[in-house]
């Protein structure tokens, strides 16, 4: 993974009617690992990962790092939303922006991923003017695919990758003339 670009960071945190995306603290320890051990969130991603490792190896303050954005709801962590630079896990994102998003079941259908990606995406329209921002996700992962499409990702390719279909779709953001 690459730095996001000549962003300054961190920006304040944001707010959305119900939410604040803002940087990692101490007290979200538990939540990340909750998330990244979570069975469910891990079905499409390769699986959980092992909570003792994630135990072991985390820091006191989950890392932070431009691009990441922990989505908290009154005060609790509910998600992670990360807007990086990735090198190499996929030939069709190499060297752009992309999207990932990740939310503790049961903050699932309250509508919150979508309002912190698309408060997401603002952000970032407004931090790199006119890039664009790219996704994939498992065919499979109903719910990210609907939301990626929520969001106005719109399909660029289906692929397959490890050993499942992979929806590839782009976002641009809207530009107005003057
Ligand atoms: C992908 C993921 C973030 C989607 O979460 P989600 O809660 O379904 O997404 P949304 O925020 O768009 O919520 C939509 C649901 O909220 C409902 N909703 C309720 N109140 C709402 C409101 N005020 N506004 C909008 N939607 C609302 C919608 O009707 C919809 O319900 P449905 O699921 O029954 O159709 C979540 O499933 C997840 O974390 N999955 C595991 C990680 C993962 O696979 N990530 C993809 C990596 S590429």
């Amino acid at each position: 993974m690459t730095e996001l670009g000549p962003v300054a960071w961190p920006p304040a945190p944001i707010r959305t009617e119900r939410l604040v995306l803002r940087e990692p603290e101490a007290r979200d320890r538990a939540t990340v690992i909750e998330l990244l051990t979570s069975p469910e969130v891990g079905t499409y991603l390769g699986g959980p990962q092992p909570r003792d490792e994630l135990e072991r190896t985390m820091p006191q303050t989950p890392s932070r790092r431009p691009g990441l954005f922990i989505v908290d709801f009154g005060g609790a962590m509910i998600g992670q939303i990360t807007l990086t630079r990735e090198t190499g896990h996929l030939r069709q994102a190499a060297g752009k922006a992309e999207l990932g998003y990740l939310f503790l079941p049961q903050a699932w259908g309250f509508g919150y991923a979508t309002e912190a990606c698309a408060a997401a995406l603002d952000w970032f329209a407004g931090a790199l003017p006119g890039e664009p921002v790219v996704l994939a996700t498992q065919t499979a992962n109903v719910r990210s695919l609907r939301l990626a499409t929520k969001l106005g990702f719109t399909e660029v390719e289906r692929f397959e990758a490890y050993g499942a279909e992979q929806w590839f779709g782009e976002w641009s953001p809207v530009t107005t003339s003057v």
